[in-house]
């Protein structure tokens, strides 16, 4: 019975060389499958004797017994090694430390941080938020804030000046957040309060100065509003931002083209240094007529703040230009926690 002894070792080899579960099937098939080679011995046994067919049938089946064997014994050695090769390479270290989570990485950066603390402390005054754009006209930047053209006020700002116009006005950047006073009045019949944080340009950079830095602009319009309405806003403000009862402010006269009369604010720092936080004044006529509303009717007041500054001076950071260079060393440092936002009842920065 040579060829059942040829046949098993060829089964065997191609059982050893089976690398795969696909690999194996394909044996079991060519073996014992409907016309696997031992399915074809064991069809030959019908043309035989019955002395033949016990001896051969006998030795037919046993091979079919073996090789079924052998093949489970095969699946079984390529699961374990396969097992073997997926605990090896799927292992997990669990000494490993935590990677920590995007909240506890992550940062606000002071601007948007202030920017909230301005924002809730404006919104508990009944001040809604008014926002306008970037790239403005020569129109709303300077001429319907009384800037006459050609009046040497429009020089007090660096401006970047854009190619090309909108609406016959040459486009710049926006050296103030004030155009949106117009932009607001345009829109919106008093009462009007409204702060307008935002982005503003000027050709300036030192230690103090940036050519891209933030304003936030209060508006307040209506009947009956007075100096005293500004100042004490403006000092409610200080004492909630700076979250201290002592603030020591200054208020020394000014000018401004869009106020009359026109103050800046000044905050006392550490002994006889003051800084310089907003200007402000009473709406000037000029500038309410410009908003297309009636100046012997309503009255009111405005600020501009720089943000930048008050951040500054309230967390503490000698230099701006950092502000705006995306060091994550600066960030990790002076940033503030994703889900510590600011309100009044839970503290603006706690
Ligand atoms: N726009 C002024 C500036 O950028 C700041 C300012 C002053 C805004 C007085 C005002 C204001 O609304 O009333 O220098």
């Amino acid at each position: 019975m040579a060829d059942i002894d040829t046949l098993e070792k060829d089964i065997t080899a191609a059982l050893g060389a089976a690398a795969d579960e696909a690999a194996l099937e394909a044996v079991r098939v060519a073996a014992l499958g409907k016309k696997g080679s031992i399915s074809e011995l064991l069809k030959t046994l019908g043309t035989m004797s019955p002395d033949e067919r016990k001896t051969r049938g006998a030795a037919i089946n046993a091979l079919k017994d073996r090789v079924t064997e052998a093949l489970t014994a095969r699946r079984e050695s390529l699961k374990e090694a396969e097992l073997t090769r997926r605990l090896a390479a799927e292992k997990l270290d669990v000494t490993l430390p935590l990677r920590p989570s995007p909240l506890e990485t992550g940062r606000i950066h002071p601007v948007s941080q202030v920017i909230d603390e301005v924002t809730a402390i404006f919104a508990d005054l009944g001040f809604a938020v008014a926002e306008g754009p970037d790239i403005e006209t020569d129109y709303y930047n300077f001429t319907a804030l009384n800037f006459p053209v050609g009046h040497p006020a429009r020089a007090m700002h660096d401006t970047f000046f854009l190619n090309g116009t909108r609406d016959g006005e040459p486009l710049l950047l926006r050296t103030h957040t004030s155009p949106v006073q117009i932009r607001t009045m345009e829109k919106q019949k008093p009462p009007i309060r409204v702060i307008i944080p935002g982005k503003t340009y000027r050709v300036d950079s030192d230690q103090t100065h940036t050519p891209m830095f933030h304003q936030v602009e209060g508006l307040v319009l209506e009947e009956g509003i007075h100096v005293g309405h500004l100042k004490w806003i403006v000092i409610e403000f200080a004492k909630a931002f700076f979250e201290t009862d002592h603030v020591e402010m200054r208020f020394r006269p000014s000018f401004f083209p869009f106020t009359e009369p026109s103050m800046e604010v000044d905050i006392r720092r550490e002994g006889n240094k003051w800084m310089e936080i907003l200007g402000c004044g009473m709406v000037h006529p000029n500038v309410i007529r410009n908003g297309g509303l009636d100046p012997d009717k309503v009255q009111g007041f405005a600020w501009g703040m720089g943000i930048d500054r008050i951040a500054m001076l309230k967390y503490g950071m000698p230099d701006l230009r950092p502000f705006f260079d995306a060091d994550i060393r600066w960030l990790n440092h002076y940033g503030f926690r994703p889900l510590d936002l600011p309100t009044l009842v839970g503290g603006l920065s706690s």
